[in-house]
This record gives structure tokens, sequence and C-alpha cells, in this order.
């Protein structure tokens, strides 16, 4: 074997594809990662899950310093944020996290060639660096190539008054007025963070409400309570248009058939992402994609292209760096010849606003559609000992259960560290547990986790602390 030479290569070093590779290599396969980017972890350690969640944890704590933090006695004076500290902290965390997954898979002995990798068939790829390229070979191949923002026909980021997230988390100032075209994770968790610095926030979504895959009990709950923080939000509400003039944008805005217009100093686009497949050879090489643009696999991440895998952002399903890494190791594990499957019914979904949403399964709205009979328990954190006692009452668990087989089909929640509490949720229904399992679960009192056991209580009306 020469040194080009490998088991596998991993097209892409996100979540997929360092995970993948680390796995790999822990079968004892030899194994290569190209990566086009000058660090290793792409978009989620890079500009999107690490640096995002660092910016919120930070101007959470602004926001509670300047608005809760009396209610406790404790006294400031000349309260004010630093951004340039702000961002330096950010960028440190990153840093930080950069290291780590260098370490990872230098330790495991991966090959890492920093490039844009590109398919060239019969197993080979060529890696194009800044001043160089070369070729490698390997027997199987994993694309984990991820996924890019979305843009609208009428409206491409300029990086300056239209911007991305990856623009919207290295802002020098608040911009004075900010739009926010869509009410999804981005959108709500970008919002929040500027927002709290003294943006006034326009959210402006197409649909009749803001994060659309959960329940309209949960949203409607999230829109009262983040316009109360100081957002404004919109729902039914299309961008048809923006003008930028000067140094500002007139965005057009399409609100029940009525057109508004509204002045931006900056317009977030964040109305999802598409598959990252540029230049990747797939058109030469046959990889065939859907309508979408994802790359069609079957259930063992095989493309129509034999030796050639595809996992993460660039295939089907939720465009989550937890949903990736579970179809790296996967892929790896099937790759090395082994049995392995990811359980797409427990993949947890979390929007990270404060209070967090968080769901696992399917909603009561997905549950009539697939016409299943169900019971609800719901509980309010307002009747929670310990939501009370840190003044985080904001929000309620939601349980649904099959009436017939009382078994768990889905939870939802909206609370403080709902990310945290949502894991409770995912194991039970791991194990296909049922509403009275998570119901006759101990669970440490006093503790945010009690209201998922009294809103599994409340499913078959046994909640001892609501009504
Ligand atoms: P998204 O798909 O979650 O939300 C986009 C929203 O934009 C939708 O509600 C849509 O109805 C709305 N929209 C589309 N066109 C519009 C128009 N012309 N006017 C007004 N509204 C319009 O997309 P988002 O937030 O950009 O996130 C992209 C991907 O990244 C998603 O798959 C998301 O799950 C993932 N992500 C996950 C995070 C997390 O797990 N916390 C954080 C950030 C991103």
């Amino acid at each position: 074997m020469t040194n080009n030479s490998f088991d596998l290569a991993v097209i892409g070093s996100g979540p997929g594809g360092y995970v993948a590779a680390i796995r790999a290599a822990q079968l004892g396969l030899n194994t290569a990662i190209i990566e086009k980017d000058k660090f290793l972890g792409g978009t989620c350690l890079n500009v999107g899950c690490i640096p995002s969640k660092a910016l919120l944890h930070s101007t959470k704590i602004f926001h509670l310093v300047n608005h809760e933090i009396s209610s406790h006695g404790i006294k400031t004076v000349g309260v004010s944020m630093d951004i340039a500290t702000l961002m330096q902290k950010k960028t440190s965390i990153v840093d930080t996290l950069r290291r780590g997954v260098e370490a990872l898979v230098k330790k495991r002995k991966i090959s890492i060639f920093k490039g844009h990798g590109k398919l060239l068939g019969n197993n080979k790829i060529e890696v194009k660096g800044e001043n160089n390229s070369e070729e490698i070979v390997a027997r199987s191949i994993i694309l984990a190539t991820g996924s890019k923002v979305a843009e609208l026909p009428f409206l491409k980021c300029d990086g300056e008054h239209i911007v991305s997230s990856t623009d919207a988390i290295a802002f020098d100032s608040p911009p004075e007025k900010l739009i926010v075209i869509g009410g999804g994770a981005i959108g709500l968790e970008l919002g929040s963070v500027w927002s709290r610095l003294g943006s006034e926030v326009s959210i402006l979504e197409s649909l009749p409400r803001i994060g659309a895959t959960y329940d309209p009990d949960i949203t409607q709950l999230a829109e009262r309570i983040f316009k109360k923080q100081g957002m404004k939000i919109e729902t039914e509400a299309k961008v048809t248009g923006v003008k930028i003039d000067g140094d500002h944008s007139i965005v057009s805005v399409d609100k029940k058939g009525k057109t508004m217009e509204l002045m931006a100093n900056k317009v977030l686009l964040s109305v999802g992402r598409v598959p990252y497949t540029d230049k990747l050879g797939l058109e030469e090489l046959g990889v065939r994609k859907n309508d979408s643009g994802h790359i069609i696999t079957d259930e063992s991440y095989r493309t129509n292209v034999d030796g050639v895998y595809a996992i993460g952002d660039t295939i089907e399903g939720p465009m989550l760096a937890h949903k990736a890494e579970e179809e790296g190791i996967a892929a790896a594990e099937i790759i090395a010849g082994k049995t392995a499957h990811v359980n797409y019914k427990t993949i947890p979904n979390v929007i990270y606003t404060e209070p967090e949403i968080a769901s696992v399964g399917i909603s009561e709205e997905e549950a009539k559609e697939q016409k299943l009979d169900t019971c609800i328990g719901k509980f309010p954190l307002t009747a929670n000992g310990r939501a009370i006692a840190s003044g985080t009452t904001d929000g309620m668990v939601k349980v649904i259960a099959d009436s017939t087989t009382d078994r768990l089909l889905g939870v939802q929640v909206i609370s403080h560290n709902a990310s945290e509490l949502i894991a409770a949720a995912v194991v039970h229904m791991e194990y296909s547990g049922s509403a009275e399992d998570m119901a006759r679960t101990v669970t440490a009192h006093p503790t945010l986790s009690e209201s998922l056991k009294e809103a599994a209580m409340a499913v078959n009306k046994t909640s001892i602390h609501s009504f």
C-alpha cells in the first residue's frame, strides 16, 4: 500500500465526516480525511452550532444581569458589553474544540489531506490544494460535505447588507435594526443573540407559526415569550423582495395579501440550508441526487456508484450534527463489515433560545396526519418547584402517547435547559417506553425533569401537581 492508498477516504470533516473517520480507524481501517477548509470540524464547529452556542451563553448572562439580577438583590452599575471581547471568547471556544478534534483524529493515525476533494472514478479522488494537486485511492469513499445556506430566487447574501449565519456570528457591533427572514432555528437563535445586545430584531416567517415542526401550542407559547423578551415576530409574512438603499435595506413583505415595507440595517437570510456537493464530480460519475439536491442512498448509505457512500446533510433527513454523527458511525461500521443502523424515530431536535425548545418523535399534528389515536399529557413549568425557585417558569412539557398501547410517540418541551431534559424522553423512546414507564420513573426533586414525569402522568390523568 502506498501512502496515498486507503481503505476509506472521507470527504468533509464536519461532525459526520470526522466521526465516521474515527470509527473506521477504531475498526482497523486505514483512513484518510479530505478537508478544503483550514480547520477540521465543518460548519458545526467553525461557524455553526458551537460559535452560536458560545454567543447565546454570553448574551444570556448579559440579559440576566441587565434584566433579572436586581430581583435577587444584586446591585450592578454601568453594565455594558464589549463586543470585541465577546467575539474573542467565542473564537477561543472554537479554537479549543478545533484543537480537540485535530488531536482526536491524529491520535487515530488518520491521514489529513487539505484541499478540495473530487471523485475521479475507479476509487480515485483528486485533492486540489491552494498550490498543488494530488491523487489518492480508497476502496470506500464517504461523502460528508455538508450543506450551505439556502438563498431566495430574488435574494443572495452579500455579506454586508444581506447576511448569512456565518456573518451574523461575527458582527462587530449590534445592527440598529436587524430583520431576520425565517423563524426557524437559525433565525430564532441569532435573533435572540442580537436582540439581547440591543438590536431591534424583527423575525419574518412565511408560515402561520415560528418553529413550524413543533405543535402550535408550543410555538404560540414560544412566540409570546420571545415577544415579551423584545423581539418582533410577524407570521404569515412572506418576504417578496429586498432593495438596498445606501447603507440600509427595504424589505417588502406580503402579510396575508397586504404589502408592507420594513427598513433594516442588516437582513439575516435564514430560510434553510441545501446540500453542498459543488464540484465533487457527482455528475461526471453519475451519482444520483433527488430534486432537492440530496444524494440518494440506500439504508446502508450506499449511493448508486460502487464504493461511494454519503451521510449527513448531503442526504435526506434533518440537517443536524448529531444525525450526521450517527450516520457516520453506522456507515463506517457497515464499510468495516458490521451491521449498523440509525433509529430516525428518536433523533432529538433543539432550538437553543431561552427558554429552549426541544422535541423527539412525532408531534400531535403529525400523529393526526398519520391517523393515530393519541392521549396527550401537558405540564406547565409554572407548577414546577425548581422552575419557580430558579425563575424559569416560562414553558411546558407535552407528551404524545398512543391511546391504545400507551407507547410514547413524541415529546415536546419548551423550558430552560430543554436540550438536556429531552435526553430522558429520547431514552424512553429508544427502548419503546410507554407514558406510564416515564410517569413511574423516579426523578430527583426538585428538578425541571419532574415536569417530564408529570406530563407523562397527565397522559393518564394522574398528574399530582397540576389539574
Ligand atoms: P429552517 O428550515 O429551520 O427555517 C427556515 C424558515 O424560513 C422556515 O420556517 C420557512 O417557512 C421560512 N421562510 C422561507 N422562505 C421565507 C420567506 N420568503 N419569507 C419568510 N420566511 C420564509 O432553516 P434555518 O433556521 O435557516 O436552519 C437551517 C438548517 O440548519 C435547518 O435544517 C436547521 O435544523 C439546522 N440548524 C439547526 C440548529 C439546531 O439544531 N439548533 C441550529 C441552526 C441550524
